[in-house]
């Protein structure tokens, strides 16, 4: 059996930025938690946990210490409240994300309406919503959601870093109609663009994909997403425990990737797996 695995696959540029300072960060400091989980990787959160980094969820937990932010950013009000506390803060959101808050913010303060393109409960799109803090804004998700937009004189679009550039362009096509005024900030991150075309090359030529990462990971489950419209013997898992051997009866080749936020280590172990 043939296994191709995708060059991309695991870690991109934020994820091993926030692993790297967050390791480092636990070997130097002994109060130390992140808000939120570090990256979407339960099993890199429990490593983390046994360096002593806990998780916690709310602001008014963290009483003093060091606190990392995510790879994914925290809401500004987050950030506002932690400046108040007593704690160190290290600042492990990504760049690209920072990029897309600072848009956000722009946009609004110059009186655009903020059109976010990306998924409601995902915390990088609370985040950067939270960046725009005049006037309207709106996450829209899908086609349907931009079709149901008011009508307004200036819009600013800026997009969830692991948005694909077909849904933004579709969208990008509908507010066109919605305003006199558009403006838009290509906030998607190249590295899920690679990613996610190097999913499409190899599930075309696979009999079998597998795409590792958390079942909390909006990347990982777009990249999912996009390798079973093209062959739909497409598997999600978090571990190589998770495979099933019957899933390559008469599979000459298979395909594996995996997200950005899943570490080498796992990916090893899966590539192992499909070998044994
Ligand atoms: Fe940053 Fe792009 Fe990764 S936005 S966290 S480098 S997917």
């Amino acid at each position: 059996m043939k296994i191709l695995l995708a060059q991309s696959a695991g870690f991109c540029f934020g994820v091993r930025r926030a692993t790297t300072m967050a390791f480092e960060a636990a070997e130097s400091r002994d109060r130390i938690c992140s808000l939120g989980p570090i990256i979407h990787s339960p099993q890199l959160v429990e490593k983390l946990e046994e360096k002593g980094v806990r998780v916690l969820r709310q602001v008014e937990e963290i009483t003093g210490g060091t606190v990392i932010i995510r790879s994914h950013g925290v809401t500004s009000q987050e950030l506002d409240a932690l400046g108040e506390r007593d704690v160190e803060i290290v600042d492990a959101t990504c760049p690209f994300v920072k990029k897309a808050q600072e848009h956000a913010d722009l946009l609004s303060s110059e009186g655009y309406t903020v059109v976010l393109v990306g998924e409601k409960d995902h915390p990088e799109v609370q985040g950067i919503v939270s960046y725009a803090r005049q006037g309207d804004v709106y996450v829209v998700a899908d086609p349907e959601d931009a079709v149901a937009l008011p009508r307004c004189s200036r819009m600013g679009i800026v997009a969830q870093t692991t948005q694909s550039i077909e849904n933004l362009r579709t969208i990008v096509d509908i507010c066109l109609e919605k305003c006199k005024e558009l403006r838009i900030y290509n906030t998607i991150c190249d590295a899920t663009s690679v990613r996610q075309n190097e999913a499409r090359s190899i599930a075309r030529q696979a009999d079998v994909m597998l795409v590792i990462g958390g079942f909390n990971s909006a990347n990982t489950n777009r990249l999912a997403r996009i390798c079973r419209d093209i062959q739909p013997r497409t598997h999600h898992i978090e571990t190589a425990g998770q495979i099933e051997s019957q899933w390559f009866d008469g599979a000459k080749t298979v395909g594996i990737t995996a997200g950005a936020s899943t570490p080498r280590w796992i990916i090893d172990e899966v590539v192992k797996r499909v070998q044994a």
